[in-house]
C-alpha cells in the first residue's frame, strides 16, 4: 500500500495546491470533502491528514465541520488557517474576528518544534485571515507568533496535532515547503517514495489485470491528456485498444489531418477518425448557455462512442484522459461546479459501456506531462497548447454559428503564428482567441461597420487551477490585432483579456 496523505477540503482556495505540494515531496495525496466519513478516511490508510483553509467562521452553526473522532484515529493532523481554527475550537479554545486582519507577507517568529526542524526561526509567512485563535485549550502550546497574531501556530506534540494560521503551501511563505516536508517525514514518518515513474508502472500493471483480454475504446482528442492515456493503454493491452478521434467541427484549423499524420508516424495504434461536424452543429443550434453547450457536446460524444463500439463488436471499456483538475472543477464534494468538463459532467448516467477507465484521474497536468516524457511521446505533442474537449464551442460565446466558428479558428491561427514567431510560446502556458456574441461599431474605408469582437487570452500557470495573464509586449499585440482585423472577415475589434484566475477562469465558458 502506497503511503498517502488525505487532504480534507473545507472549501479553501489553496486545497489543490496543498495536495500538489505533498506530491512534490513524493508522497501521494488525495482531496476529500469535509463531509467524508471516518470509515472513508480510514479506508485510505493515510499516514497523515491535513485540514485545509476555508471561508467560514468556525463559530457559526452552519460552518463546515468534521467529527471529533478524527482526533482519536492516531493519525498526525495538520490544520491550516480555517483547519487550525477548527481544531482549536473543537478542543475548547476560542476563535474571534481579528482586530488587526492580516493579508500578505508578514514577519513571523518560530519557536522550537519538530515541525520547524532546519528552518530559520526569524522568518516570513503568508497570512490571509480575518479571524484568529484567541485562546488555546491547555492541550496545546503556541509554537509561532507574528506581531498581530499571537497564536500563529500551535501543537500538541504527543497527539501529533498541529495548527498553522499562515499558509505553508504558497511560495510567499519561503519556508513552507520545508515545513510540509517536516510534517511528512518527521511527523508522519513517510518514506517519500511516490513518483510518476512508479505510478506509471503500477498503473500499467493494474490496467493489464483489470482489462484482461477485453477491448477498450479510447477517446482521443490529440491533446496531452488523452494522448498519454492512449499510449499507457497501448503499453498495457496493445492491439486490444482502439482510439477514436471525433472531429466535431470545433477543433483547431487542420486538426484532423495533423492528428492522422502524427499518430500514423509515431504510434502503431488502431485509430478511428470520425467526421461529425454536422451532427454536433445541429445539436447546438439555438443553444446559448455555456453549461448546456458542454452537456450537449458530452452527450453526443458518448452516443458516437457507443455507436462505434457496436461496430467494433464487444467493447467493455471506454477510456478517457480525465485529469484531477477536471474532476475537482466539475464539482468534488463541497467545491462548487465551476464548469462541467465534457468528459466528467457531460457523461449520461445510463452509459452502455460496462465501465469508464480514467487512468490519469488523480494526476495534475504537469504530472501527466512527466508521464508523457517517460513514455517517449514526441515533444511536439507534449508541448501542444491545451485544448478543451468542447473546443471552440466554449470559445464562441453564445450560440455557435459557422460564421463565428470560422472567425475564432482564423483568429486563433494568426495568434498562434505571431506568438510562435517571437518564441513567446515557450513562456506562455495557454493562449487562444475567443469570439464574442456581441457586435460593435467600427469604421472601414469611410463606412460604418457592425462586426464581431475577438478577444485574445494568454495565461501563465503551473497547474491550470490558478493563472496570471501574460504581459505580451504591446507591439506584438498591435501586430496580431491588425492582422486579425485585416485578414479575418467580419471582425472590426480585438481586445486583450487582463484577468487572472481567480476571479476569471482560463476559458470564457
Ligand atoms: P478553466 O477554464 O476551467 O480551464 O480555467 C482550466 C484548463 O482546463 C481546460 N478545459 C478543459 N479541458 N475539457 C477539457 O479537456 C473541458 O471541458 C475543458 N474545459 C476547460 C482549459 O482549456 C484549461 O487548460
Amino acid at each position: 500500500m502506497n503511503e498517502k496523505i488525505v487532504v480534507i477540503d473545507f472549501g479553501g482556495q489553496y486545497s489543490q495546491l496543498i495536495a500538489r505540494r505533498i506530491r512534490e515531496n513524493h508522497v501521494y495525496s488525495i482531496i476529500l470533502p469535509h463531509s467524508v466519513s471516518l470509515n472513508e478516511i480510514n479506508s485510505q490508510y493515510p499516514s497523515g491528514i491535513i485540514l485545509t483553509g476555508g471561508a467560514d467562521d468556525v463559530w457559526e452553526n452552519d460552518s463546515k465541520k468534521i467529527s471529533s473522532e478524527i482526533f482519536n484515529l492516531n493519525i498526525p493532523i495538520l490544520g491550516i488557517c480555517y483547519g487550525a481554527q477548527l481544531i482549536s475550537k473543537m478542543f475548547g479554545g476560542s476563535v474571534v474576528r481579528s482586530k488587526n486582519k492580516e493579508f500578505g507577507q508578514v514577519p513571523i517568529t518560530l519557536l522550537n518544534s519538530e515541525i520547524f526542524n532546519n528552518i530559520e526561526k526569524s522568518n516570513i509567512c503568508l497570512m490571509s485571515h480575518s479571524n484568529e485563535i484567541e485562546t488555546l485549550s491547555s492541550n496545546f502550546k503556541i509554537i509561532a507568533s507574528t506581531k498581530n497574531c499571537k497564536i500563529a501556530a500551535f501543537e500538541n506534540f504527543d497527539k501529533k496535532i498541529f495548527g498553522l494560521q499562515f499558509h505553508p503551501e504558497v511560495v510567499h511563505t519561503p519556508f513552507g515547503n520545508e515545513l510540509i516536508k517536516n510534517f511528512l517525514v518527521v511527523i508522519c514518518k513517510c518514506k517519500c517514495e511516490w513518483n510518476t515513474k512508479n505510478f506509471l508502472e503500477t498503473c500499467i500493471k493494474n490496467l493489464k489485470e483489470k482489462i484482461g483480454k477485453k477491448k477498450v475504446l479510447c477517446a482521443l482528442s490529440g491533446g496531452l491528456d488523452s494522448t498519454v492515456t492512449s499510449i499507457m493503454l497501448q503499453k498495457a493491452i496493445g492491439e486490444q485498444l482502439y482510439c477514436i478521434f471525433i472531429d466535431h467541427g470545433m477543433m483547431r484549423k487542420n486538426e484532423k489531418d495533423y492528428i492522422k499524420k502524427i499518430f500514423k508516424n509515431n504510434f502503431k495504434i488502431n485509430l478511428i477518425i470520425k467526421d461529425a461536424e454536422e451532427r454536433f452543429l445541429s445539436k447546438l443550434r439555438n443553444v446559448f448557455q455555456a453549461e448546456e453547450k458542454r452537456k450537449k457536446i458530452g452527450e453526443e460524444f458518448i452516443k458516437i462512442f457507443e455507436e462505434e463500439a457496436i461496430k467494433l463488436g464487444e467493447i467493455d471499456f471506454l477510456a478517457q484522459g480525465t485529469i484531477y483538475p477536471d474532476v475537482i472543477e466539475s464539482g468534488l464534494g463541497n467545491s462548487s461546479i465551476i464548469k462541467s468538463h465534457h468528459n466528467v459532467g457531460g457523461i449520461p448516467k445510463n452509459i452502455k459501456f460496462k465501465e469508464i477507465i480514467e487512468p490519469l484521474k488523480m494526476l495534475f497536468k504537469d504530472e501527466v506531462r512527466e508521464l508523457g516524457n517517460i513514455l517517449n511521446i514526441p515533444k511536439e505533442l507534449l508541448l501542444r497548447q491545451p485544448f478543451p474537449g468542447p473546443g471552440f464551442a466554449v470559445r464562441s460565446i453564445g450560440e455557435i454559428t459557422k460564421e463565428k466558428l470560422n472567425i475564432v479558428k482564423e483568429a486563433n491561427k494568426i495568434f498562434e503564428e505571431e506568438i510562435q514567431k517571437c518564441e513567446l510560446n515557450i513562456k506562455i502556458n495557454q493562449y487562444f482567441a475567443i469570439v464574442l456574441d456581441t457586435k460593435s461599431v467600427g469604421v472601414m474605408g469611410d463606412c460604418r461597420t457592425y462586426e464581431y469582437v475577438v478577444v485574445l487570452r494568454a495565461v501563465k500557470t503551473l497547474d491550470f487551477m490558478t493563472a496570471t495573464w501574460v504581459k505580451i509586449p504591446h507591439e506584438i499585440l498591435d501586430k496580431i490585432s491588425s492582422r486579425i482585423t485585416n485578414e479575418v472577415d467580419h471582425v472590426n475589434r480585438v481586445v486583450y483579456d487582463i484577468t487572472c484566475k481567480p476571479p476569471a477562469t482560463i476559458e470564457w465558458e
